[in-house]
């Protein structure tokens, strides 16, 4: 499988490696082989090329099957023209990719239940993913623009891609709970109602067996913190999804532990929810957990070994059983570790796992 890798900024390069050790040894055991290729993306590409993604590493990203990312921006960058900014070459590679779903999951581990702050007997069983549409919307909708006194953007959608979006969620959703929950503000606006509009015409015609509602995005921001267990797929518009799997995020206890998945029909791009946290770059201890759990992810949509991506998930969260944590998560009486560590315990577990799969 061809594979490009974006390190980025900040940590991202420590967790992309650490991430990689996991996805070999896996890979390793299913037949699977990486061809790999490394570009720059973000303040590294600004910094060398004067722009935050060559057309050249756009073009490696087309030409493979699967693009992983660590993460991208920093302070460095942040007063640089909108689009030269870190963040800019993002959105291209999205828009590049056509990769307009966004799948991310947002699971309480066990073992966290106590780092949240949220309170633990809320939480506890809390499993549903944010299905966030990622190449329309406001994010790119035109016209836009910043004049002398005025800024303005565009929120639109087209029939079209509000569908094919939503048939992705009901059919993620048939593979969990059946439960939709389209997220929307058309009590106010006229975008929304035409996503209320097609989402419910579609459900009745092709999903009647996933059960659909509607919720306003403010309070879909509250349900999520009241009870966070009454989820399963929530399905939303571009910069709704921004902040709803933000607010998701934090459920889980900490951002160090997010994944998530960006796919269209031809490409996929995994990467982790959390940023590049250039306060601890390069200190190798960062949390390599969203990463790979981006991998397991890698395994279970592109790669379709959804062994392969459980085993992944279940070698995490032993290894928070066994009481290891990167500082993110850290709590008395547990083992502080950095990254490799955390990677090794990780990588230890998978291979018990698979060892006692295989001989059972
Ligand atoms: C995210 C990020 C990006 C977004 C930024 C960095 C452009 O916040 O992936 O959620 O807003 O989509
Ligand atoms: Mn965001």
């Amino acid at each position: 499988m061809k594979v490009t890798l974006l390190p980025g900024d900040g940590i991202g390069a420590e967790v992309l490696e650490a991430a990689m050790r996991v996805a070999e040894a896996v890979a390793s055991k299913y037949g699977v082989s990486f061809e790999t290729t490394e570009e720059l993306i973000g303040g590294a590409s600004l910094d060398a090329k004067g722009v935050p993604v060559t057309d050249e590493a756009l073009q490696t990203c087309l030409d493979s099957d699967v693009t992983l990312l660590g993460a991208v921006g920093g302070p460095k960058w942040e007063s640089v023209e909108h689009r030269l900014k870190p963040e800019a070459a993002l959105l291209k590679l999205r828009k590049t990719l056509e990769l307009f779903s966004n799948v991310r999951p947002a699971k309480v581990y066990a073992p966290l239940l106590g780092e949240s702050s949220l309170k633990a007997e809320r939480l506890d069983g809390a499993d549903f993913v944010v299905m966030r549409e990622l190449t329309g919307g406001i994010y790119f909708g035109e016209p836009r623009g910043l004049e002398d006194t005025r800024g303005f953007n565009t929120m639109v959608y087209e029939t079209a891609e509000v569908e094919r979006i939503a048939r992705k969620a009901f059919e993620i959703a048939r593979l969990r709970g059946k439960k939709v929950v389209s997220v929307d503000k058309a009590n106010v606006l006229e975008c929304s109602q035409l996503w209320r509009n097609t989402v419910t015409a579609l459900g009745e015609k092709d999903y009647a067996d996933v059960e659909l509602s509607h919720m306003y995005v403010d309070n879909a921001a509250m349900q999520i913190v009241r009870d966070p267990r009454q989820f399963d797929v929530i399905l939303t518009s571009n910069m709704f999804g921004d902040i709803l799997s933000d607010i998701a995020g934090m459920i889980t206890g900490s951002l160090g532990m997010l994944p998530s998945a960006s796919l269209g029909e031809k490409h996929a791009l995994y990467e982790p929810v959390h940023g590049s946290a250039p306060d601890i770059a390069g200190q190798g201890i960062a949390n390599p957990v969203a990463t790979i759990a981006s991998i397991a992810m890698m395994f279970k949509y592109t790669l379709e070994l959804v062994e392969a991506a459980d085993l992944i998930e279940q070698a995490i969260e032993q290894a928070l059983l066994d009481g290891y944590r990167t500082k993110d998560v850290y709590s008395e009486g547990k083992t502080l570790v950095g990254t490799n560590e955390m990677t090794d315990a990780i990588v230890e577990r998978f291979e018990e796992l698979h060892a006692r799969k295989q001989s059972a």
